[in-house]
């Protein structure tokens, strides 16, 4: 009798060139609807399959977990992991995997558009065009906005994401700071540190807060980034200058971010990300200093392509007793302690 292939549960669609080597080679459970599966439909789904393809919309804690005793390997189709409770998943010798590296350009590419749209207030144009509001044609004084060139941009997260977004902006004139590990304090030793073709230098948080034209979050959210940037740290920035997230929505306390841009204690913001998706904090949807961007910063078509095939390449490796392409680092750790 021929060996059983293994079970796969794949939560959402994915583009279909990136199902068809999970479709040969497991027995594929393959829920072919966008949007996240309901929780219920999850716990019921997971119960003997070998490997599960997971959005970073499904809560994979340790109850999932529990209830899936075959498990071998949850393969996120996200950079970010924090839908997933690694602990658990370490305990439970469940392999956990991400997909670092194909989404960094499309992802530095909006970081980018952000940093245009805020500073030369290009959404904020259309919305008045749309409704009506342009009424004096072009005027010297009119809309203006704030150059890059010479302009200070701070990084929090010099990660490839944040050396991606560096990149970029030196190419518009910026220059470059970093923290180096955002909740530290004291001053880091290094001078300017050179980068794969730029150089940046290193601050602690306060310090690049208060020097920074635009500040770039590009942290994962754990419990030591959570509300990251607090009222208190926006208060420390320039008012005239920008905060961009494209990480995650927790760093940043929304409703502190709310009453900053409200207040004019800094100049605008563009996000990609929110704290409770897709809620928005109802503040920010009337003000007209900020950018908001659906959770974007990966969406070309091209890119997600190369996240699904990744994320089901690194599911099948597992499930037919082969390493991983990319387990997340904390998998990595273990699996060196354990040689
Ligand atoms: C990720 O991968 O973590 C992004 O938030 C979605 O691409």
């Amino acid at each position: 009798m021929p060996a059983s292939k293994p079970k796969v549960l794949v939560t959402s669609r994915l583009p279909s060139v990136a199902l068809d080597p999970l479709r040969h080679a497991t027995d594929l459970d393959y829920r072919n609807e966008a949007g996240p599966i309901p929780r219920e439909m999850l716990l019921d789904r997971i119960r003997d399959i070998d490997g599960l393809v997971a959005q970073l919309t499904d809560k994979v804690d340790a109850e999932l977990l529990a209830a899936a005793p075959k498990l071998r390997v949850v393969a996120d189709v996200s950079v970010g992991y924090n839908n997933i409770d690694i602990a658990a998943a370490k305990q439970r010798g469940i392999m956990i995997t991400h997909t670092p590296d194909v989404l960094t350009d499309a992802t530095a590419d909006l970081t980018l558009g952000l940093i245009l749209g805020i500073t030369r207030r290009l959404v904020e144009g259309d919305r008045l065009i749309r409704r009506g509001g342009w009424k004096g044609g072009f005027g010297l004084d009119f809309m203006l906005g704030t150059d890059l060139r010479g302009k200070r941009l701070g990084i929090i997260g010099m990660g490839r994401i944040g050396q991606a977004v560096a990149k970029r902006a030196v190419a518009f004139g910026m220059e470059i700071a970093y923290v180096v590990s955002p909740r530290a304090g004291g001053s880091p030793a290094g001078q300017r540190k050179d980068f794969d073709g730029f150089t940046a230098t290193p601050l602690i948080l306060d310090e690049l807060l208060g020097s920074s034209d635009i500040v770039s979050v590009h942290v994962p959210l754990t419990a030591d980034t959570r509300h990251l940037i607090d009222q208190k740290k926006l208060a420390r920035m320039r008012r005239s200058a920008y905060l961009i997230n494209v990480a995650r929505g927790p760093v940043v306390d929304e409703g502190a971010l709310a009453w900053a841009l409200k207040e004019g204690v800094i100049s605008g913001a563009g996000l990609d990300v929110f704290e409770h998706e897709p809620t928005v904090h109802p503040d920010l949807m009337t003000l007209e200093n900020v950018m908001l961007v659906p959770h974007l910063g990966s969406a070309t078509r091209e890119t997600r392509t190369r996240m699904a095939e990744l994320a089901v390449s690194n599911c099948l490796n597992v499930v037919l007793g082969k390493p991983p392409l990319t387990p997340v680092p904390e998998m990595k750790l273990q699996d060196q302690a354990t040689r």
